[in-house]
C-alpha cells in the first residue's frame, strides 16, 4: 500500500465505473489533501489584494504571499528571495526571460542553443526572439537512446551562443540532461543558461545556487500545487538590468503622464492582482514534497519505471522511445506507440478502463518530427502510483489491438 494514497482524494475517484489510474503526471499531479486545506483556508480567513491594503487582512494576505515567495526561495537555494518571481507558469517565466533578457540582450547574428526536444514553451519564445533580433536558433539532437552527448554539447555551444535554453528532464522521453555540464559549457563561452524545470523539480531536487543556472522556470501544478501559479528564478544582477515584462499596477514606483519608474525586484515582474492563493498552495506542496522527500520519489519512481518498462517490454507490436531501459538519467515519462493504432485510438481504449495517459504531440512538434512519428502514447509516473497502476495499465493496453480486431 502507498502510504500517500490517502491523502489524494482524486484518486479515489472512479472513471468509467473503474478505479482511476492516474497516469498523466506530466500534464498535471493530483493535489494532497494538504494544499487543498490551506488554499481554502486562506480563501475562508485571509483574503484581501497583497501590497495594498493598509488594514490587518491585507497586512496578512502579503505576509502569506511573501512567505511563500520565501519557502520556494529556500527549496531551490535562491540565495534571495527577490530572485524569486511569481508567474502564472512555467510557459509564463520562460516567455518572461525570452522578452525582457532576449529581447534586450540578443542581437543579430547570435545564437540560441537548445535541445530539438524542448517543449513548445521554452522553443516557440525563442524562435520569436531570433526572428526580431536576427539571431539563430541551434538545435542539439539526441541519440536514440534520448541523451545529449558531449561532443553534440561541445560543437553546439560556441562563442556566438549568448543563450542556452534547455529542460532538465524530456516531457517526451523522460531523459534527464546533463545540467551541470550544459551550464559549465555555457558559461565558458558567455552565454546564459535558461532551465525549463517544469519536468524536473516535482522529481529532482534543484539548488540553483549549486548547478549556477542562471535562469529557471516551473509550474506549481505540475508539483501538487494549484494550476496558475508558476515559478520564475533568476540571478538578482540578471534581474535587475532586465526591463519589465508586463506593466501596470504594483509594478511602479512613480508614474507620471509621460514617464514610469518602476519598482525593484521582485515587484517589477509583477504587475497586476497576484496569485496569493496559488502562492499559497504552492508553499504547502513544498512543504509536502519535503516531508516525502526526494528520496522516496525517486526510490519509488524509479522501482515503478523499471517494472513498467519491464511489462511494456512483453506486449507485443509496442515500441518505447528513448530507450527501453530503466537508467539514472531517465524519468519516469515513457512515450510510446502500438503498431498499427493511431495514439488517441490507444488512449480512448484505456481510458474506458479508467486508465488515463496522454496522446497527441505532447507540445514537441520538432522532437517527433526529427524522431518521424507524428503523436506518441505517454504514460507518466509519480511517487503516488503503485504497482497495481501499472498491472493496470499494461492488462489494458495488452488488449488494444485485439480489441480492434488486429490480433494480439
Ligand atoms: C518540459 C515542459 N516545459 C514547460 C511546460 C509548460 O508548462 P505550463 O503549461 O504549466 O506552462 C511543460 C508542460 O507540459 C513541460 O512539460
Amino acid at each position: 500500500m502507498n502510504p500517500y494514497l490517502n491523502d489524494f482524494p482524486v484518486l479515489k475517484e472512479q472513471m468509467n465505473g473503474k478505479r482511476l489510474v492516474y497516469l498523466d503526471n506530466a500534464a498535471t499531479t493530483q493535489k494532497p489533501v494538504q494544499v487543498l486545506r490551506a488554499v481554502n483556508e486562506y480563501y475562508r480567513r485571509f483574503n484581501a489584494n497583497p501590497h495594498r491594503g493598509l488594514y490587518a487582512l491585507s497586512v496578512k494576505a502579503t505576509q502569506m504571499y511573501e512567505d511563500a515567495r520565501r519557502t520556494v526561495a529556500e527549496f531551490i537555494g535562491a540565495k534571495k528571495d527577490c530572485e524569486v518571481i511569481f508567474t502564472r507558469n512555467a510557459s509564463e517565466s520562460l516567455n518572461l526571460v525570452a522578452y525582457s533578457y532576449g529581447l534586450n540582450f540578443v542581437n543579430r547574428g547570435d545564437e540560441i542553443a537548445l535541445p530539438v526536444s524542448e517543449h513548445h514553451s521554452n522553443l516557440v519564445p525563442w524562435q520569436m526572439v531570433a526572428r526580431v533580433k536576427g539571431a539563430k536558433l541551434v538545435y542539439l539532437y539526441p541519440d536514440a537512446s534520448g541523451r545529449l552527448s558531449d561532443e553534440e554539447i561541445d560543437r553546439k555551444i560556441t562563442r556566438k551562443t549568448k543563450v542556452v535554453a534547455f529542460a532538465q528532464v524530456s516531457n517526451v522521453l523522460g531523459t534527464v540532461y546533463p545540467v551541470r555540464k550544459i551550464v559549465r559549457k555555457a558559461h565558458s563561452v558567455g552565454a546564459v543558461t535558461v532551465l525549463d524545470s517544469a519536468q524536473g523539480i516535482p522529481h529532482y531536487p534543484v539548488d540553483v545556487s549549486d548547478l549556477d543556472v542562471d535562469f529557471m522556470a516551473f509550474s506549481g501544478h505540475k508539483m501538487l500545487a494549484p494550476m496558475g501559479i508558476g515559478v520564475l528564478y533568476g540571478k538578482e544582477k540578471l534581474l535587475n538590468r532586465m526591463p519589465p515584462f508586463l506593466m501596470g499596477g504594483e509594478m511602479i514606483e512613480y508614474v507620471h503622464e509621460q514617464s514610469a519608474t518602476f519598482a525593484p525586484l521582485p515587484q517589477k515582474f509583477e504587475a497586476g492582482t497576484q496569485n496569493v492563493g496559488g502562492a499559497v498552495g504552492l508553499a504547502e506542496a513544498v512543504r509536502y514534497l519535503r516531508k516525502v522527500g526526494y528520496r522516496t520519489i525517486r526510490q519509488t519512481e524509479d522501482r515503478l519505471l523499471a517494472y513498467t518498462l519491464k511489462g511494456l517490454a512483453q506486449i507485443p507490436h509496442v515500441t518505447v522511445y528513448g530507450g527501453t531501459e530503466a537508467r539514472e538519467d531517465r524519468c519516469g515519462v515513457i512515450s510510446f506507440n502500438v503498431e498499427g493504432v493511431h495514439p488517441h485510438d490507444v488512449a480512448s481504449i484505456l481510458d474506458a478502463d479508467g486508465v488515463a495517459i496522454r496522446a497527441g504531440h505532447h507540445c514537441a512538434e520538432p522532437l517527433l518530427e526529427y524522431m518521424h512519428v507524428n503523436a506518441t502514447c505517454r504514460a507518466s509516473l509519480y511517487f503516488y502510483n503503485t504497482k497495481e497502476d501499472v498491472d493496470a495499465f499494461l492488462q489494458s493496453l495488452s488488449r488494444v489491438r485485439r480489441w480492434l480486431g488486429l490480433g494480439a
